[in-house]
């Protein structure tokens, strides 16, 4: 496996992957090489880690367009180097002629056909307003930090195999959601080292550098995406993206054994579940058990499941319903929510409807960031499902999101991720579909130690979670942490989903106590740093790129 010590110059034509990078200035874990190296060189020419993370997601919305985007929305953690948290909340928005039963027929059966494809499962887009929100925080000019994108866009760049395959298996789904064929569409398969030129997304980049947040939410892009709504009888109105904000929200932060563990607050579950999650393995000395034993990996199921099953029914957007937060993350409650649990017993979920998972939506995408002045930063970013909607607004050159789906349609129908939820996340003119993403910072002795998170659907929880449990519990590497084998429960459906690797002598041992399972392929990209410290100094940064996918690791 290659290991990159320096921060190679980004050649969008011939590039490698590296799944680990070390330095001690700075280092960018993202989904794509071209993406990590712009981040990585933006560090190195005087950004810190805030104009890092911009730059990057910028790319990652041109050479990574199933997940990166402009046309989605997403979440940002970070710990800045005078020790001040920030999260940037910039997930999307229901439009405001949305409406509770919108996806549902006259009989009242879900039509999840129309969350989930297309013009009207597009929630209204955050992520603009989100990289300008978070850049008063950085040192460059946004003009220097999206020129990597626009160069990326105009004069093209090698697609990887596992992009040729992706546009190849999405080829009739763009055909189908699209009333003017996008660039991804072309008469030949893709293939490996085939140049994607993306001509207006390059000129909408131009204008957003030129005009900032106006340059997507007003003018010539806004009209651009009315257009398209008006096209394809979608319903984000001039207005609404005129309207859109980003908001700064007091993050979720706790103690666990001497580490602070900073999460993103709702609209995201990701920040409560992982407390939730590690509160109800605190006191039982999970480390003992070992890891992957079945002790071990049939607790870590027993705290999720009673999570996820709290996600339903309590979590949504704080701006339009009550969340007891407070009481969901007490010790009582979390003490009493595992009084019930039996060590070597399956507790059974109330099957209200068991869920479908579909396994082939692991498109959002995580970037972790870290520079040499201590301020890190941690972002997932959606379209929610591979290549979001697929619908691309014409002549704009990019795709927008189909994150109406993440919304309770109708209480107890499950999601694309088999989640259900009920009134807490019900569909509203304005709110915010509730989220999964898990952007996590942990801090040790005060001091930023690991940038984590994926990925992933329903599963980046529950994947963060097993990350750090591996680091903080069984003293894995990172590398390790995030490759070895996971697993997932969410409550419902009431079955765990296991990577095909995972161990079958513990699958065995849990069907024994009364666990199903489901096997996927894959669970989540996970990108961590590692921060190791020499008394007030950074003594090295270590990142690591999941090796599930094209990630890759820049470090200098
Ligand atoms: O916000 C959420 O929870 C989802 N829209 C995330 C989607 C996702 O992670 C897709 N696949 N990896």
């Amino acid at each position: 496996m290659a290991i990159s010590h320096v921060c190679a110059q980004v050649n969008p034509y011939q590039y490698s992957i590296s799944k680990t990078a070390e330095g001690k200035n700075g280092a960018v874990s993202s989904a794509h090489p071209l993406a990590s190296m712009v981040g990585c060189e933006i560090l190195k020419a005087g950004g810190n880690a805030f104009d890092a993370a911009i730059a990057t997601q910028l790319a990652l919305a041109v050479v990574y367009p199933g997940a990166g985007n402009i046309g989605g929305g997403g979440f940002l953690v970070a710990h800045t180097k005078k020790g001040k948290t920030i999260t940037i909340d910039y997930r999307e928005k229901a439009p405001a002629a949305s409406s509770r039963n919108m996806y549902l027929d006259q009989n009242g059966n879900p039509l999840l056909e129309m969350s989930q494809n297309g013009h009207l499962a597009s929630g209204v887009p955050g992520t603009v307003a989100g990289l300008f929100k978070s850049h008063p925080y950085g040192k460059l000019s946004f003009d220097k930090l999206i020129q990597p994108a626009i160069d990326l866009a105009e004069k093209g760049f090698a697609i990887t195999a596992a992009e040729a395959r992706s546009l190849n298996g999405s080829k009739s789904a763009f055909i189908k959601y699209n009333t003017i064929p996008p660039v991804f569409v072309k008469s030949t398969s893709w293939k490996e080292g085939d140049t994607l030129i993306q001509t207006e997304l390059a000129a909408t980049l131009k204008r957003i550098q030129q005009e900032g947040a106006k340059g997507f939410y007003e003018g010539e892009t806004a009209r651009l995406i009315f257009e398209e709504m008006k096209r394809g009888k979608g319903n984000v109105s001039l207005d609404d993206l005129k309207n859109y904000q980003a908001v700064e929200r007091p993050a979720i932060s706790f103690d666990y054994k001497g580490y602070t563990i900073i999460g993103m607050p709702m609209p995201s579950s990701g920040g409560l579940l992982m407390q939730q999650m590690m509160k109800m393995i605190e006191s039982r000395n999970i480390a003992s058990m070992g890891f992957h034993t079945p002790a071990s990996v049939q607790l870590m199921i027993e705290v999720e499941r009673r999570a996820y099953a709290d996600r339903a029914e309590f979590m949504g957007d704080q701006d339009f319903v009550r969340v007891p937060v407070k009481t969901l993350s007490s010790k009582k409650y979390l003490e009493k929510r595992m009084s019930d649990f039996i060590p070597g017993k399956a507790t059974s979920s109330d099957v209200v409807k068991p869920g479908n998972i579909n396994p082939e939506s692991e498109e959002t995408t995580h970037l972790s960031v870290a520079d040499a002045e201590g301020n890190v930063v941690s972002v997932t970013t959606t379209l929610n499902g591979g290549y979001g909607s697929k619908t691309v607004v014409a002549g704009a050159g990019f795709l927008l999101n189909n994150e109406m789906d993440d919304f309770s349609v109708k209480p107890g129908v499950p999601n694309m991720f088999g989640a259900v939820g009920k009134e807490a996340n019900a569909i509203a003119p304005g709110k915010r579909m509730l989220s999964s993403m898990t952007p996590t910072v942990v801090l040790k002795n005060k001091k930023p130690f690991l940038v984590v998170g994926t990925p992933g659907g329903t599963t980046i929880p529950t994947s963060v979670f097993q990350t750090l449990v591996n680091i903080l519990e069984f003293n894995q590497s990172p590398l390790d942490a995030v490759n070895l084998p996971k697993f997932h429960h969410q409550w419902l459906p009431d079955q765990v989903a296991i990577e095909n690797d995972f161990p079958s002598t513990v699958q065995d041992a849990l069907s024994k106590m009364g666990y199903s399972f489901q096997k996927r392929n894959q669970i989540g990209r996970t990108e961590v740093i590692k921060i190791n410290w020499q008394g007030k100094k950074i003594k090295n940064i270590e990142a690591v790129a999941d090796k599930r996918g094209d990630d890759h690791a820049a470090a200098y």
